[in-house]
């Protein structure tokens, strides 16, 4: 029995009309009486799908949840949620990820559910199930769904993304041929699983462990590996003492949680999408976080994992070294130790009982990977709300550059003239893509990694700067410049650039500048204004998205998901 009256006894507790209906009919699934009598009610909510190889194998892995939450003495249901496959869905799965919070935060609130285990692992399925739950503020797990085996091709080791732009660029330069790179296809994706690389997928993992909403090892244990499915096992023993203990996600997600993640996040070198996801939970649950949090905090932080795409390794070489707890153990006292996890124990007493057995994967501070390498946060008059840069990623020679704009109003305008021999560009010019931000695409896709033209790298170019409202693949390197708010269909300076002008990087000093003076700008301005079309979307979620989603820095949430609807059980149905 529980140690207090559960949620869910509101609905199957009753000895009455309503009772009768909350019970008969989900009897009809084959459940006994006696699993009404006061036990935790644990939702599974599972965004399996065929769609998408990432989280093919949840349904395998759900059953081992609800093994160990009916070994706990609770009753696990599970029930599914949209999948976001990233890799298949237009115009892109971020145009989607608040329509998964926003079915996360209903389907757990209007049902009688005490807590919440959330299987997902594709880019976009982690943050929206996470922000979704924390509106609601029940106790709750992650399992992620491990990524894929390392990707193995012509005796060697490749990564899911990264290589795709590197084959890719070689095939546009001449020096690759076709039927090499579509012989890559099927080496690269051997398994399911999440992306092998130290992607979104595999950061947005690694930060629910450094926010301590999962097991240990969550991130890094592959998904075809067993070990996993006992991370599931002992994750449903867990929850279920975490509903009796109501220990809920707000105790767990704190300042100090996200901290840990920024501090994580700067690390492992994780993906830059990971800023607007952390801003959108942070949102959620009301704790204060800003853009500059990320560039103050990793600036600590050295660069402590050997991965792709700023490394060498992949997630399953990641595993064997000691995964997440290890990279807690090599930054010692800069993590928040005291911070309280849902496994019970500190980050502290987790990392303490972590070990390194690679140094070449997870280097230390005294022998790091790599220099400070956190997300740095420009700001100037092209982006007077922020605009981030993943120095580890890019090019040390272009962090400070001066370059003319080559201007694509949209990405249709990019892929019509980039392969074009008359494109008046080279290796000093900065490409400047518009239109790809929250409202402008809509979704703020991941196309700011511009491919470059072809024309450059046949000269041998392999990188310039490139400034966008976009976001990048977190597989993709590169000096880019990337959520540049506001964003152009907001009417962000970006709005205002043309081809010729003149923009000046100076990373160091994080600072991001149109050189131009403010009565042309202000010209520019007006004409823009004039010259503004109606949206050509007039319904549907669509329409909802683009008059309600926050810019970039405030992390792309709608504007009204901000914040929490609480657990309350509301009026009944009948
Ligand atoms: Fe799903 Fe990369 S495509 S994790």
């Amino acid at each position: 029995m529980a140690d207090k009256p559960l949620r869910s006894q509101r609905s199957y507790g009753k000895l009455d009309r309503d009772g009768f209906i909350h019970r008969s009919w989900i009897k009809g699934t084959g459940l006994p009486d006696h699993v009404f009598d006061g036990r935790p009610i644990i939702g599974i909510c599972n965004t399996w799908s065929e769609l998408v190889t990432c989280q093919f194998h949840l349904r395998d892995l759900a059953e081992y949840v609800k093994r160990g939450v009916w070994e706990a003495g609770g009753v696990p249901i599970e029930f599914p949620a949209m999948s976001l496959p990233e890799t298949q869905m237009r115009p892109t799965a971020m145009l989607f990820r608040n329509l998964l919070a926003m079915e996360v935060e209903e389907s757990i609130r209007a049902n009688p559910i005490d807590g919440v285990v959330l299987l997902g692992g594709c880019d976009k399925t982690t943050p929206g199930q996470l922000m979704g739950a924390a509106s609601v503020d029940l106790p709750t797990m992650v399992v992620s769904s491990g990524p894929m085996l390392n990707g193995k091709w012509h005796g060697r080791d490749i990564g899911s993304g990264t290589d795709v732009w590197r084959f890719s660029e070689a095939v546009r330069a001449g020096e690759m041929t076709l039927k090499d790179f579509l012989s890559a296809e099927a080496s690269m994706s051997r398994s399911h699983g999440t992306c092998n690389t130290m992607g979104t997928a595999s950061t947005m993992a690694s930060l629910m462990e450094a926010l301590g909403v999962c097991l240990p090892n969550n991130a890094a244990l592959p998904g075809v590996d067993s070990r996993r499915k006992t991370l599931a096992h002992l994750t449903g023993n867990r929850i279920v003492e975490l509903v009796r203990k109501d220990v809920r996600l707000s105790q767990i997600l704190t300042r100090e949680a996200f901290e840990n993640a920024i501090l994580m996040h700067a690390a492992i070198g994780g993906s830059t999408n990971a800023v607007v996801h952390l801003l959108a939970l942070a949102g959620r649950v009301g704790v204060p976080l800003t853009l500059e949090d990320f560039d103050r905090l990793g600036r600590e932080v050295p660069l402590l994992v050997d991965l792709m795409p700023s490394g060498r390794f992949l997630m399953e070489d990641f595993c064997y070294a000691g995964g997440c707890p290890a990279v807690a153990k090599q930054l010692g006292e800069l993590f928040r130790r005291d911070a309280v996890t849902v496994a019970g124990l500190t980050q502290g007493e987790i990392a303490d009982a972590a070990e390194v057995w690679n140094a070449e994967v997870i280097g230390s501070p005294d022998h790091p990977i790599g220099p400070a390498s956190g997300v740095w946060v420009l700001r100037g008059n092209l982006c007077p709300g922020g605009a981030i840069l993943k120095p580890s990623a890019a090019s040390p020679e272009l962090l400070t550059h001066r370059g003319r704009a080559v201007v694509f109003e949209d990405i249709e305008d990019y892929h019509a003239r980039i392969d074009s021999p008359d494109l008046e560009v080279d290796a000093t010019s900065v490409l400047v893509l518009k239109g790809c931000g929250p409202r402008g695409y809509p979704g703020m896709p991941e196309v700011g990694n511009m491919a470059l033209p072809p024309k450059l790298l046949r000269e041998g170019v392999r990188d310039m700067v490139r400034i966008s409202d976009a976001r990048m693949s977190g597989t993709a390197y590169g000096t880019v410049v990337l959520h540049v708010s506001p964003e152009s269909e907001a009417g962000g300076p970006l709005a205002l650039v043309r081809s010729g002008d003149e923009i000046a990087l100076d990373g160091p000093a994080r600072t991001l500048e149109l050189l131009m003076d403010e009565a042309e700008l202000a010209q520019r301005r007006s004409a823009w204004e004039a010259s503004r079309q109606p949206s050509r979307f007039d319904r549907g979620w669509y329409r909802l998205y683009i008059d309600t989603v926050l810019q970039a820095d405030q992390g792309a949430d709608l504007d009204f998901l901000v914040g929490k609807s609480s657990a309350d059980v509301t009026r009944e149905s009948h």
